[in-house]
């Protein structure tokens, strides 16, 4: 069964084709991002608009690559059924995509499967066979399944017994991980996205330079870290010798490349030592047979080298390229939507929800 995915929840818009919900036929990922830089953040007026010129574009090369022998006319025969992201999401991004979605299914004729963006991003992980170089994990994970799922709009743990059987165990009461790291990076005048910077400028730290604390919270499998945020914008003004009432954006220039540098470091240890706590604590009191790792913060190679080395459970975690936003994860989530008979959603009244929930 072969699902073409649509994903456009943010500033990336996705298209992709994935066979039986493990071989990736093809993925095609048009970022707006370059546009949103220069503002430190998604523009989601701008977001929107590059979907509209892109998403046709788009799914018309997922398709081709998919099948790059076939016809023109061709493409669409040998596709079952569409899978789109419906869910959570900035509304502009998520209605362009919908809407398409609603479109072709109609006019192709395929039953059409309503996605959730941060379930999705765990289904990355069953994305085993490919044609392409991206290194993907050899195997699939199996249920009991404990994943983190770590992006710039979520942050939760979630224990799956099986499909669609699955219980949140804890989620941040604030921010996002990802989140954090991109409002430590804007602090530090660090480019965005956040996560990339603060590792890259995390290298050249010392990690214990800081200690910073890390959040207690009612369930211990929920997460917090606005506080953590709040402890590292002191230190930088501290470190900047001026005293509390120092703007945060006067915080770039009064900062040097090492103070920096340590705050970064300091920052990401902090952060991660964070999660792999929350995911240690899970697999010792839920014993799952995989841990699944997915989301933009799961690219950061600290946590990957962090999960490997002290959780005992074999860890997946999809390779950069399915960890950030992409379409590929929608299909393979409308894939076993399809497969276990879950209802395809009515192409005719289908509406985005950008405050989904797990
Ligand atoms: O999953 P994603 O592409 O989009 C959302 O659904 O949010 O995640 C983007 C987030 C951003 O907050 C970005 O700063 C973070 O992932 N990120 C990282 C790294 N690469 C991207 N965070 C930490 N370390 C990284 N290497
Ligand atoms: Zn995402």
């Amino acid at each position: 069964m072969k699902i073409l995915g649509i994903e456009s929840s943010a500033d990336e818009q996705a298209a992709a084709v994935v066979q039986d919900g493990r071989r990736l036929l093809s993925s095609v990922v048009a970022s707006s991002l370059d546009l949103h830089v220069a503002f430190g953040g998604i523009v989601p007026e701008i977001a929107a608009r590059s979907h509209i010129e892109v998403i046709i574009p788009t799914i018309n090369e997922a398709l081709h690559s998919a099948s790059p022998t076939s016809h023109s006319d061709d493409l669409w025969s040998s596709i079952d059924a569409i899978a789109v992201t419906y869910g959570p999401g900035l509304l502009g991004s998520l209605l362009i995509g919908v809407l398409t979605a609603r479109t072709l299914a109609i006019a192709k004729n395929k039953p059409l499967y309503a996605v959730n963006h941060v379930e999705a991003h765990a289904y990355a992980s069953f994305i085993n066979e490919t044609g392409s170089n991206f290194k993907l994990p050899k195997t699939a994970p199996k249920f009991p399944i404990l994943a983190l799922i770590v992006s710039g709009g979520h942050t939760q743990l979630v224990l799956f017994k099986d499909h669609f059987d699955y219980r949140v165990l804890g989620r941040t009461l604030d921010d996002a991980v990802g989140e954090a790291f991109d409002k430590v990076a804007k602090m530090l005048g660090l480019p965005y996205p956040g996560g990339p910077s603060i590792a890259e400028a995390a290298k050249s730290g010392d990690h214990n330079a800081f200690k910073f604390p890390r959040a207690r919270t009612e369930n211990a499998y929920d997460f917090s870290f606005s506080g953590l945020k709040t402890a590292v914008f002191r230190a930088a003004q501290i470190q900047s010798g001026h005293s509390y009432d120092f703007p945060s954006t006067k915080l770039p220039r009064a900062l040097n490349e090492a103070q920096k540098a340590d705050i970064a470091a300091s920052f990401q240890q902090t952060a991660i030592e964070d999660l792999i706590s929350h995911l240690k604590a899970a697999e010792e009191e839920f014993q799952p047979k995989s841990l699944v790792i997915a989301g933009g913060v799961a690219t950061n190679q600290l946590l990957r080298d962090e999960a490997k080395k002290v959780l005992g459970t074999e860890v997946i975690i999809p390779p950069i390229q399915l960890c950030t936003d992409n379409a590929a994860m929608v299909a393979a989530l409308g894939y076993y939507q399809a497969s276990h008979k879950r209802r395809p959603a009515d192409p005719y009244s289908l509406e985005p929800d950008p405050s989904l929930k797990m």
